[in-house]
């Protein structure tokens, strides 16, 4: 057991409240923002002169030398210390003696493992970013690709109207972008610094916070010290758009498995992101699809775990509050890792755009632009509407599509029709027809695929 705390202590703390109350297990991952934030608040307090010169550059060297043999594997970060900020420290003193021990000057556990996690998520989030991105460059791709492969478009997971696979994509597009929008968003808002907050109530030192901020990439010092110990939102809003990118991912899994199965055949999941069956020969599952569809729950899991974990805390800092680590970080594995493998599948996945076609054909998704001829030749809406349901129940009794029945047979549901119906309800019409922005047109397609590539070089 190594403490930083024994002073007031006359017992040894007992081996199963040790290992309940550490961290070490899974704070270890924090050993280089713990360092970087240490250096900072070494070099602030040799500005200051709270530190010498000398003294400062021992211990910022120092710092460094730890952190480059823990990069390396060559010093291990062992279960023995409390927390990683307590291994830091011990390594410390242990090297530098009495200077080493200068270094928590100023300082608490509290503001440092609030400036820690906040670091770690900082980096998270630009990650997260990042990954987002060369998904969104994929599903940019395949919609440059597929303005004119038409396919059905769904409303209750029924054929409603055609649309094309580009206009598909371009709603998850969408999504995805907003979900960057949301990170940028919460990284304007977490990017301040606690570091100098103290235990709760600051210190009488003369530190510089700008400063500590500057040196670490922030716009300035948080501004209310309890708050800044305490402050676990800026991860909640991360794990909130974790789960809403997680909700994204899942609805796109889904239509992938449908579109994967044996009955739709809209695609085909490439070998390499595909699995087999022990028993089955023939089978090729959808697993990583399902997988990521799979994770969502764990995901949402964190962050209900955080928000509950945060409710009942009085300020300031409560130890309640290292509850907001192992969850978390386990969801910021999980989120990257499902994006970055959820690129890859659709990257080397197979459109099969005739098969698309064929469904679009086979399903009446131009009943609605059928009636619309009628409405274009004078007939009411509402009596169009009745026309072509009758002429579509006429053509389920026959196996055929509307643009299948001839036109004397038409004509027999309403004297209006002509020879030109069959160019209005084509597929290219239906599709091409519908030209408003943000509509399956391939004209307004291509205005918003304009858009969002513009949105990529930012
Ligand atoms: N391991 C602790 C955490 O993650 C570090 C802060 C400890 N502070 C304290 N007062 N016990 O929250």
């Amino acid at each position: 057991m190594a403490q930083l705390w024994g002073g007031r202590f006359t017992k040894e703390t007992d081996e199963l409240v040790y290992r309940f109350n550490a961290s070490i297990m899974f704070d270890r991952r924090l050993y280089r923002q713990d360092i970087e934030g240490s250096v900072a608040h070494v070099r602030m307090l040799g500005k200051q002169g709270i530190l010498s010169d000398a003294e400062t550059q021992q211990i910022v060297d120092c710092l460094g030398e730890i952190l480059a043999e823990v990069e390396s594997g060559e010093l291990a970060i062992t279960e023995e210390y409390e927390d990683i900020h307590s291994f830091v420290e011990a390594q410390l003193i242990g090297r530098l003696g009495a200077t080493g021990k200068k270094l928590h000057t100023g300082r608490s556990r509290n503001d440092q493992v609030a400036l820690d996690m906040r670091l770690y998520t900082r980096e998270q989030v630009k990650e997260t970013d990042v990954l987002l991105k060369e998904l969104l460059a994929v599903i940019l791709r395949i919609m440059e690709e597929h303005t004119e492969t038409i396919m059905p478009g769904f409303t209750h997971l029924q054929k409603a109207q055609p649309v094309t696979l580009a206009h598909h994509m371009g709603a998850y597009f969408e999504m995805f972008k907003r979900d960057c929008l949301r990170l940028r968003d919460i990284y304007e808002r977490m990017n301040y610094c606690p570091l100098g907050s103290g235990a709760l109530a600051g210190t009488t030192y003369p530190l510089d916070r700008e400063y500590t901020a500057e040196l670490l990439g922030f716009y300035g010092p948080t501004l209310n010290s309890m708050d800044g110990v305490s402050d676990r939102d800026y991860l909640i809003e991360y794990l909130a758009a974790c789960a809403t990118i997680m909700m994204h991912l899942s609805r796109f899994s889904e239509e992938i498995i449908i579109w994967n199965s044996n009955e739709y055949q809209f695609v085909e999941i490439d070998d390499a992101y595909s699995t087999g069956s022990s028993i089955m020969p023939q089978k090729k599952n959808p697993d990583i699809a399902e997988l990521v569809r799979g994770k969502t729950g764990r995901v949402y899991g964190a962050l209900q775990s955080l928000l509950t974990t945060m409710k009942g805390i009085p300020l300031a800092y409560n130890k309640d509050m290292q509850e907001d680590k192992e969850l978390s970080f386990d969801a910021m594995d999980t989120v990257k890792g499902c994006i970055a493998l959820f690129t890859g599948m659709l990257e080397t996945m197979k459109f099969r755009g005739e098969n698309m076609r064929a469904s679009a054909n086979g399903g009446f998704t131009n009943a609605t632009d059928a009636a619309d001829y009628l409405v274009s030749h004078g007939v009411p809406f509402r009596d169009a509407h009745g026309i072509v349901g009758q002429i579509v129940l006429a053509c389920i009794d026959r196996g055929i599509a509307i643009d299948d029945m001839e036109l004397g047979e038409l004509q027999k549901f309403s004297p209006v029709f002509a020879g030109d119906v069959y160019e209005a309800i084509s597929m290219e019409t239906c599709v091409n027809k519908r030209l408003t922005i943000g509509a399956p047109g391939k004209e307004a397609m291509e205005q918003v695929i304009a858009i969002e590539k513009e949105f990529l070089t930012k």
